[in-house]
This record gives C-alpha cells, sequence and structure tokens, in this order.
C-alpha cells in the first residue's frame, strides 16, 4: 500500500513514497524534461518504466562513486544540452543515487532532482536524509553536499530482481534501526522476519516504511549529525574497521559490529544478556555473520582512526535495551580487553 513520509529540513521538502509503483513515475516528473542517471542493472531489468530517453548510465559497484565518474556524467549532461529547465532522476541502489544526487547538487549550481530507489538498503537508508556524496582515492563519502532530492519512489516490487546477497545486506540496515530507536519494528521483525526474506509483500511494505519514517523522522531532528543521527552508527565504527582490514562486505561488517558492540554493552553492565542474544539471534535469522576472527589490536587502532577517539576513550553507540541506543565513549584499554576476551580469540 502507498504510503508518504514528509521530510522537512532546511535544504528543503522531500517526500519518501513507500509501496509506490515505479509504472506512475510519469506524475511525479510533471511534465519536466528529466535526465536519467541509471544503475546498468536497473535501465536492463526496468528500462521500459523510464520516462525519459536522455539515460545516463552507471556500471555497478562503488566505483562508480567516483568523482571521475561525476565528470563524465557532467560532460554527458552538456553534451545532452540540459538546462536549468531540467529535472534529474537518480534510479538504482545506494551509489548510484549518492553519485546521482551529487552530480544534480552541483551541476549548474544544482538542478532539482528525486530518486527511484531500488536497493533494499537505498530504501530504508541511503536514498533517505539529503547525503550526496562521492568517493576520492579510497575515502569513502569525502566530496558531497546535503540536499534533499524532491521525492524518493519505493517500489518493493523491484526488490524482486536484487541479488539475494544483496538482498540480505539491508536487513542489517533494518535490524541496525529497530534496535537501536524502534522496539515495535523489533517485535515485528521477530516474528514474521522469514516472511519478509521470502518477500512477502506485507512485511517488506511495512518493514520499508518503518524503517524509512524512522530514519526520516532522526534526519529531521539533527540533519547535520550534531546529536540524534550518530545512534544510525551502531555496529558502524567496528563495521569500518573490519572492512578496511578484512574487505568484509558492508553489511556483513555491519552485523559483526552490531553484535560486538551489543558484547561491549553487556560487558558495561548497560544492557541484559538476554536483549544481547536478541539482537544476535535476529541478526542469524536473517543470514547474516555474527562472529569473524579478527585480530583485535588492529580492530582497535583501525577504530581509533575513525574520527571517533576523544583522549584514551573511543565513543561508541552502545545499547541500553531494544529500541534504546546511547553515545558512550569507551576507554580504550576495556575495548582491548573485551575483544581479546571474546571466545574466537581464546
Ligand atoms: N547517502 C546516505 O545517507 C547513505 C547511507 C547508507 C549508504 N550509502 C551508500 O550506499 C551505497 C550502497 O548502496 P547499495 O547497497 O544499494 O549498493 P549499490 O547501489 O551498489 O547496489 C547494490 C547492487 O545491487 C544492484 N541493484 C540495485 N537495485 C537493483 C534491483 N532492483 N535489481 C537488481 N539489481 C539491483 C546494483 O546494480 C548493485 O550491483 C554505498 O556507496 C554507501 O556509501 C549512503
Amino acid at each position: 500500500m502507498m504510503k508518504t513520509i514528509q521530510l522537512k529540513t532546511s535544504a528543503g521538502i522531500s517526500h519518501i513514497y513507500t509501496g509506490e509503483s515505479i509504472s506512475n513515475l510519469p506524475q511525479y516528473i510533471k511534465g519536466r524534461k528529466v535526465a536519467i542517471i541509471a544503475d546498468e542493472n536497473i535501465i536492463k531489468f526496468y528500462g521500459e518504466y523510464f520516462p525519459s530517453k536522455t539515460v545516463i548510465k552507471v556500471l555497478q559497484g562503488e566505483d562508480s562513486k567516483h568523482i571521475d565518474n561525476a565528470s563524465r556524467i557532467y560532460e554527458e549532461l552538456l553534451t545532452a544540452n540540459v538546462d536549468r529547465t531540467w529535472f534529474i532522476l537518480g534510479m538504482g541502489g545506494g551509489v548510484t543515487t549518492d553519485l546521482a544526487g551529487f552530480v544534480a547538487s552541483t551541476y549548474l549550481r544544482g538542478l532539482p532532482f528525486g530518486f527511484v530507489s531500488t536497493s533494499l538498503l537505498g530504501q530504508v537508508d541511503a536514498s533517505i536524509g539529503g547525503k550526496n556524496g562521492v568517493n576520492l582515492e579510497g575515502y569513502k563519502n569525502i566530496i558531497g553536499v546535503i540536499r534533499q532530492p524532491e521525492f524518493v519512489i519505493c517500489d518493493i516490487n523491484t526488490l524482486k530482481t536484487l541479488s539475494p546477497r544483496e538482498f540480505v545486506m539491508g536487513w542489517a540496515e533494518i535490524i541496525k534501526c529497530a534496535a537501536i530507536m524502534e522496539k515495535d519494528l523489533f517485535d515485528y521483525l521477530e516474528r514474521f522476519i522469514e516472511k519478509g526474506l521470502e518477500l512477502n509483500e506485507e512485511v517488506l511494505d511495512t518493514v520499508v516504511y518503518e524503517s524509512a519514517k524512522s530514519k526520516a523522522k532522526v534526519v529531521e531532528e539533527d540533519e547535520f549529525e550534531s546529536g540524534i543521527r550518530k545512534l544510525l552508527n551502531f555496529g558502524h565504527t567496528f563495521a569500518h574497521g573490519l572492512e578496511k582490514l578484512y574487505k568484509l562486505p558492508h553489511g556483513e561488517a555491519v552485523s559483526i559490529g552490531m553484535v560486538l558492540a551489543c558484547g561491549v554493552s553487556v560487558n558495561l553492565g548497560l544492557l541484559s544478556q538476554q536483549d544481547a542474544d536478541r539482537v544476535v539471534t535476529l541478526l542469524k535469522r536473517a543470514g547474516l555473520a555474527v562472529s569473524f576472527k579478527f585480530d583485535p589490536l588492529q580492530l582497535v587502532l583501525a577504530m581509533e582512526k575513525d574520527k571517533k577517539r576523544v583522549g584514551d576513550k573511543i565513543q561508541l553507540i552502545l545499547l541500553e535495551g531494544i529500541g534504546k541506543a546511547l553515545i558512550y565513549p569507551v576507554p580504550i584499554n576495556q575495548l582491548n580487553s573485551f575483544l581479546n576476551d571474546l571466545p574466537q580469540h581464546r
């Protein structure tokens, strides 16, 4: 069922439509000339729904989110005579919407733009919040702007062509959202996650809407990440370290990161073992990894570099209960001994 989420920020108003169909795109374009920036897989699977013949292809993969690729797209827009009367439509997962949003925000000092978000991670996270960035020589999202898309269309039917691996990655972010601030969603997932993994439409509709609404609420409260938006980094400081050191896929790293953050929360007496077990069980049921043998010392060193160190402490996002997260400065020596004592390192 189609539902609308309104996201109001200083950068503008954005409407997120979940449960919408890609075939209704023309009504959002409102007769404007459109340049489409689309992921190659989306061109292949959904090209027939494109509301314009001006299509710029983005190859799949994180490498496409590079400043050089943005330059190439500016040139293609110039060649197609795209001027200030045009609208830019980004169609794809987070790589394409980040890139398209960045190009649209900078070309001719900014054109109006919208997204069709086609991956689960995109629908519940990446396409929402107005962060549009590109990478530069190994530094992720180092160049970017905060600017809201006019609309984000989430059609759950597009998730059917997503690879099982990419689909599962999206579930890591859904579980994260539920664990840090949406207890009801967490309870719902505990009841229905298998159905969602089998692409049950009612469950997908619910989890995409609830997760997108939750992210929109956080962004509205804290557009520039000075407070509550930081909670979205639950599991991510560990994850960035694991991704850097071991090239783990992002979703797997986030899942393992959340398990570690739960462990630290229990270790510090903030979270009950029972609640930590609930998070781990749900991640396992989603088919995500929950443990990994890593070098504790290297991981802490990598985490210290992740701009989260304050004196002899690292700021982590921890849990006090299901649906309740907090920012907590954890002493580095305590973190070291916790990681060294993990069963996989004994
Ligand atoms: N802007 C933000 O706030 C924000 C937040 C989180 C993540 N991100 C960014 O999002 C990116 C990851 O997004 P992602 O996981 O969507 O990756 P992605 O865009 O690379 O998509 C994953 C894969 O799925 C394919 N795909 C996408 N939709 C499909 C569909 N419907 N059918 C078939 N194949 C499809 C793509 O071709 C790609 O191979 C990262 O670059 C990350 O930095 C941004």
